[in-house]
């Protein structure tokens, strides 16, 4: 028998999802979305501020659902399939019937209260709420909740289609139906999940904000970036620090650190010119080809 996640509820209290929620259409949720339709078949809403944004989610999952078809990883049926149960809208009343919300909005904390208090008040009292964020603490994110027992945190890491896990993230309030909920919904999406507390960066994010802290740092105290990367090198990750940074959004990286900061400042670097640098939006040029060319001139400039 396969053994239940250390902190895994009974799986029997899991509710069954019918329909998907997204909330954001940047590439992290348009990422997730394509997983939510591809392994649960079942419709999926996206929503953004704007049109213009939700246009470039759903110009970004119909690629993505082009690209599998293109490697006959699903069939012309499926494709058309998952494109019919996609739908983009800035309207949230859609979001009514749906019995899993999910979000991945800007990192802040008021934004994100700020909008599970508007999707409360749409879906009906049973549906999951489930956040995406990468450090702020899932309990103060549901504080304004009237029902904050079925609120937890589902962590992807980029890229969703690649990377393994999930953070499976409980407040002291998550119920156990919530909790088996998550656990069987990061089961359908073939992910292994985890069941982390609502501490800051969880569990990966608080080792990776040290490595990539640690990164920063030596950049802001004089060694450049190039040298930082290939010392790393050898040591066999996948991705050097700032390559990783790249990935995941150099506005991302820096708010994943001055969270850390903030919780523990002994312990955590931040950096004021990785702010910077997120404004320009990378660090090395590319040379069209994935390679790396050098470091940005702009980036240099920064720091
Ligand atoms: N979207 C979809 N698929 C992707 C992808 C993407 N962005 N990037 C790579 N892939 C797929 C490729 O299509 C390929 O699939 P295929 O074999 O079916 O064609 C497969 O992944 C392997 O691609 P590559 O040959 O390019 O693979 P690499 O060996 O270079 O590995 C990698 C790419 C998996 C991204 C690897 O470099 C890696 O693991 N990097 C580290 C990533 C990481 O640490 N992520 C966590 C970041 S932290 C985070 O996200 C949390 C947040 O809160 C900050």
């Amino acid at each position: 028998r396969a053994k239940r996640p250390a902190g895994a509820p009974d799986k029997k209290l899991a509710r069954r999802i019918g329909k998907v929620g997204v909330v954001g259409a940047g590439l992290m949720a348009s990422q997730f979305a394509l997983l939510f339709l591809r392994r649960l078949q079942v419709p999926v809403v996206i929503t953004d501020i704007d049109q213009a944004r939700v246009d470039k989610g759903l110009d970004y999952i119909r690629g993505e659902i082009a690209t599998l078809l293109g490697k006959g990883r699903i069939s012309q049926d499926e494709s058309n399939r998952l494109n019919a149960l996609l739908t983009g809208t800035t309207d949230r009343s859609l979001f009514a019937d749906c019995d899993w919300v999910i979000e991945a909005v800007f990192e802040e904390l008021g934004v994100k209260q700020q909008v599970f208090g508007e999707i409360e008040r749409i879906v009906s009292p049973e549906a999951i709420l489930a956040t995406n964020t990468s450090s702020l603490s899932v309990e103060q994110i549901g504080a304004g909740l009237e029902h904050p027992e079925r609120l937890v945190g589902f962590h992807f890491f980029n890229p969703v289609a690649v990377m393994p896990l999930i953070e499976v993230v409980k407040t002291p309030f998550t119920n156990d139906e919530t909790l088996a909920t998550a656990m069987a919904t990061a089961a359908k999406l073939k992910k292994n999940a985890v069941i982390t507390r609502d501490t800051p960066g969880f569990v990966v994010n608080r080792i990776l904000a040290k490595v990539l802290g640690e990164a920063m740092h030596a950049v802001d105290t004089g060694t450049p970036f190039s040298v930082v990367d290939d010392a790393v090198k050898p040591f066999g990750l996948p991705m050097t620090p700032f390559v990783l940074l790249e990935l995941v959004g150099l506005k991302v990286g820096a708010h994943v650190l001055d969270t850390h900061h903030s919780a523990f400042p002994e312990r955590f670097f931040r950096s004021e010119s990785l702010h910077e640098l997120a404004d320009l939006g990378r660090i090395y040029e590319r040379d069209g080809k994935g390679g790396i060319k050098g470091v940005d001139k702009q980036a240099l400039a920064i720091v």
